[in-house]
């Protein structure tokens, strides 16, 4: 991608993401967060871009999608994709560059975040433009069929904020800032 963005991700004990197509947790503390990160703005005029893999937008709940108050771009290959007016598809991370230029238009953008799946933030993680990581640390090891690994070796924690317990399981959030 050729602007800088963020990726957000929550993570377990063993950076399990995923099972099933689905999140192994249901933290109402992680969701308000992501929701908060995801469409805060400085300039009330302009909308934060979520990007997602098809398979993570067909994980949302109809009734969620799409993301509100927020630019949704779905990445997928295929040819013809049935999304809702107002999401954009991009067949690569390349396209993504003209989608927000020539569909979306750039004035009206403030901040780019990736959120997921396993498949598009190991892409992610590898473009010198992915500057920050978000990341929720969620103290217990789910089940899990995808993860997000190699984030280690790129970047160093910056931050991390104290931590919370819901349904007895207890998470933290922290930020990731890229080593180079
Ligand atoms: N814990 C978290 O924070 C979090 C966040 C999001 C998702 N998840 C979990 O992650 C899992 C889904 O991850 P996943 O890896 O299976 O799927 P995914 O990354 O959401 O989507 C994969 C799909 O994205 C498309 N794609 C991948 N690379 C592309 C590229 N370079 N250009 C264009 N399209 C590309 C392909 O779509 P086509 O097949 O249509 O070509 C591919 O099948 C679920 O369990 C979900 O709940 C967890």
């Amino acid at each position: 991608m050729i602007l800088p963005f963020s990726i957000i991700v929550a993570v377990d004990q063993a950076d399990g993401i995923g099972l099933q197509g689905r999140l192994p947790w249901h933290l109402s503390g992680d969701m308000k967060h992501f929701k908060t990160i995801t469409s805060e703005t400085q300039d009330p005029c302009k909308k934060n871009i979520v990007i997602m893999g098809r398979k993570t937008w067909e994980s949302i709940p109809d009734t969620f999608k799409p993301l509100k108050n927020r630019y949704n771009v779905v990445l997928s290959r295929q040819g013809r994709l049935d999304l809702p007016e107002g999401v954009w598809p991009a067949k690569t991370f390349a396209d993504i560059g003209p989608v927000i230029d020539q569909q979306i238009h750039r004035d009206r953008c403030e901040n780019i975040f990736v959120i997921g799946g396993a498949q598009i933030y190991e892409q992610a993680v590898q473009d010198p433009h992915c500057q920050r990581i978000f990341l929720t640390r969620v103290m217990k090891t789910f089940s899990c069929d995808a993860f997000f690994t190699s984030y280690h070796h790129r970047f160093i924690e910056r931050q991390r904020s104290d931590t919370m317990t819901e349904k007895d399981i207890t998470y933290y959030f922290s930020e990731f800032q890229r080593k180079d």
